[in-house]
């Protein structure tokens, strides 16, 4: 059985890439340092697939435990790297945490495999395309300039990950840029953890239902959409997961497009703020409050994937709509009351 190093496994959609990697067969290894997650998370991983996948607690910030991990683990065939800092706006106040944290961590794994034939799954955002000229958006559109550190970290991993591959031919790549995942595993055992006052839209909902946050401010509702409020591409976590999946397959299989290539990974169509609310009061039968306040300083007014590339060329579909993305959420939400699991 394939072995996949699992970087941030513990964490939202590792967690997740964690299940589906077992129940198809591979042996994930998590790498955590818990920095956004919780231990917890491995036990209720067991209770979902029966297993309790092999774990190591450390820093990859740390060069040396890296280069002494890939040492003992010379058999890994494969590394989806999700661990990385992900707050927008902490990243605006904190940028050199976010560099630091986001590259030492890359650079350092992809130095300690560099010698060894590798798939590598990296994570990476919509956020690189900042608001597209055209929608759906391709993965043919430019880059544009980040609108924060946490977006420039995934633009210059891109980067750094697309010059390594033409440089050691050893490593096939993929990127993945994401859209905006939501909802949680169809058990309710594993889900977002968010610290805090949740910054994301869904978060935000489910806690405002549950009654731990007040209504939820609808950031802007003037922008040129069809009922004004912003429109995002959202996409279940665990279709998310299935595409890391695919994405380790295709690389096993070899790339015909060469060892670097980039996918987006949304359902290729968009919801506004509103129809979310709307969705998640029709799914759950739990009616929300809400109050439109102003635009939030950064947010883009409107984006959703062409997603054919991943469709043709990965084998993978998002399959679970808006209404199992509430739903699940709403179950996660509900379990985390009372339980330990929330830090
Ligand atoms: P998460 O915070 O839940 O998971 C990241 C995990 O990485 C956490 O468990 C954290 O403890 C761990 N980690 C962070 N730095 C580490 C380090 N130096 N060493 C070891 N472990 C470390 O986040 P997530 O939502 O699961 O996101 C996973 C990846 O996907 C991130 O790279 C994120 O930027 C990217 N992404 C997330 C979203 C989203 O909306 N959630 C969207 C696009 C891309
Ligand atoms: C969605 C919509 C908000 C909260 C962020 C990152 C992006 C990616 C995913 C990692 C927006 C609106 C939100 C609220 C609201 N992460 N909203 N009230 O901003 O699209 O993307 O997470 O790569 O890089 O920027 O997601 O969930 O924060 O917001 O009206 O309380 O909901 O304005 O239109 P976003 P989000």
């Amino acid at each position: 059985m394939s072995k996949i190093l699992v970087t941030g496994g513990t964490g939202y959609i590792g967690s997740h890439t964690v299940v589906e990697l077992q129940q198809a067969g591979y042996t994930p290894i998590i790498v955590d340092n818990l920095v956004n997650s919780n231990a917890g998370v491995l036990g209720q991983l067991e209770k979902i697939t029966g297993v309790k996948p092999e774990f190591h607690d450390f820093d990859l910030c740390d060069e040396a435990k890296v280069n002494r991990f890939a040492a003992e683990h010379a058999d890994v065939t494969g590394i989806i790297h999700f661990a990385a800092y992900k707050a927008v706006g902490e990243s605006v106040q904190q940028p050199l945490k976010y560099y630091h944290n986001n590259f030492f961590s890359l650079i350092n794994l992809l130095n300690a495999y560099a010698d060894k034939p590798v798939n590598f799954v990296f994570s990476s955002s919509c956020t690189v395309y900042g608001q597209p000229d055209q929608l759906p958006v391709t993965e043919a559109a430019p880059v544009k300039m980040a609108e924060s550190p946490y977006g420039n970290t995934k633009q210059v991993s891109e980067e750094i990950l697309s010059e390594t591959a033409a440089a050691f031919s050893n490593y096939n790549i993929i990127s993945l840029r994401y859209f905006n995942p939501v909802g949680a595993h169809e058990s309710g055992l594993i889900g977002e953890l968010p610290l805090g006052i949740p910054q994301n839209l869904v978060p935000f909902i489910t806690q405002s239902a549950i009654g731990r946050r007040g209504p939820i401010t609808v950031f802007g509702n003037d922008y040129n959409t069809p009922d004004g409020s912003a429109i995002r591409d959202y996409i279940h976590v665990v279709d998310l997961a299935k595409a890391h999946v695919a994405a380790i397959r295709l690389l096993e299989k070899g790339n015909p497009n060469g060892n670097y290539d980039v996918f987006n990974v949304g359902t290729g169509r968009g919801y506004s703020v509103l129809e979310v609310i709307k969705a998640f009061e029709e799914s759950t039968g739990v009616k929300l409050s809400y109050q439109v306040g102003p635009r939030r300083a950064g947010d883009i007014e409107q984006v959703w994937g062409n997603v054919s590339k991943a469709e043709k060329e990965l084998g993978w579909k998002a399959e679970l709509g808006i209404t199992e993305m509430m739903r699940s959420a709403w179950k996660w939400e509900q379990y985390l009351k009372d339980n330990p699991l929330r830090g």
